[in-house]
């Protein structure tokens, strides 16, 4: 299986301290976009649910209390890492912290298959940041195979506890291996869902959109605003960012507010990636009066 081929982005190496980072990189990934998002929320809502949550980089900006939060994905080793890493960071960070960064030790980790769901954890963590451009992509026999990336650094962490501020921040969170539909089953009025696809329609034939499409269909987005309607009908508050699409507008029509942002994307590698590209946020209900 293919998953998600969009370059992601640069890992800061300093974390400022006053917001927790995400602890992983990921294609798609909206740090871009968690502003925004943070500007139109209303000041009070219920729990707080994201069903596609790769790096979680909206929840860790938002920095919600992680009881209120529900936190899911459809891919298994990346909720086995969050899980891992809310639950035991030292071990977590103990057994990524002595493997080397060369291409040697990268492909002997990438070749370990782990026992446990710590070391696993961490395993995911190591291939994550040393991978060519942070992609998650495996085999058909689920073998993860993007080729070594040539870092930049010498070391996985560049601070001795740098898995503790997530773990802190995960404190409380549900988290759940599942597809975004059964993911808000529970989400009742007042409830908020932010929800972020991958993207299978854009302005470019660039191949991301055509790999995208395998592992997240147009019947998938169809899903996906069959799902907004219903949640719109419990009174659930729905924040859905997409590709700004025709396809994409038609699909919400009239019944949500949408707002077209431009990314500034410095992603290399792809000169069809760079630049600038417009993207939506659709919102329902009481967020409406929060864009224009
Ligand atoms: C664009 S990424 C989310 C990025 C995230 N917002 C961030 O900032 O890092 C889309 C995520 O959707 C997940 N996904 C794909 N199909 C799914 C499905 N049917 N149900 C739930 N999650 C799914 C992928 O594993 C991926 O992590």
């Amino acid at each position: 299986m293919a998953h998600d081929s969009q370059q992601a982005p640069e890992l800061p190496r300093e974390l400022p301290a006053s917001q927790v980072q995400p602890f992983l990189r990921w294609a798609g990934s909206k740090r871009w976009l968690a502003a925004r998002i943070k500007s139109i929320l209303p000041a009070e809502f219920g729990d707080y649910y994201e069903p596609f949550l790769g790096s979680g980089s909206v929840f860790f900006a938002l920095g919600l209390d992680g009881n209120r939060c529900v936190l899911s994905d459809s891919l298994s080793p990346l909720i086995n890492c969050f899980e891992q890493v809310r639950d035991q960071p030292s071990a977590v960070h103990e057994a990524v912290a002595n493997w080397g960064c060369d291409r040697e030790s990268y492909y002997a980790i990438r070749g370990l298959k782990p026992t446990d769901d710590a070391t696993r954890a961490a395993q995911f963590i190591y291939l994550n940041r040393l991978c060519f451009n942070g992609l998650y992509r495996v085999n058909r026999d689920g073998g993860f195979n993007v080729p070594y990336g040539r870092p930049r650094f010498e070391r996985i962490f560049s601070k001795p506890n740098e898995l503790h501020a997530p773990s802190k921040r995960l404190n409380g969170t549900r988290i759940h291996r599942t597809d975004f539909v059964s993911a808000t089953e529970r989400a009742t009025q007042g409830d908020l869902v932010y929800l972020d696809p991958p993207y299978v329609a854009g302005h470019r034939n660039n191949g991301f959109v055509d790999y995208n499409a395998r592992v997240f269909r147009w019947e998938d987005q169809r899903r996906l605003s069959e799902l907004c309607d219903s949640l719109t009908a419990r009174g659930v508050m729905v924040i859905v960012s997409n590709a700004d699409h025709p396809s994409i507008r038609e699909l919400y029509g009239s019944h949500y507010r949408i707002e077209s942002l431009n990314r500034f994307s410095s992603m290399s590698g792809n000169a069809g990636a760079r630049g600038v590209s417009q993207e939506l946020l659709i919102v329902n209900g009481p967020l409406v009066e929060a864009i224009s």
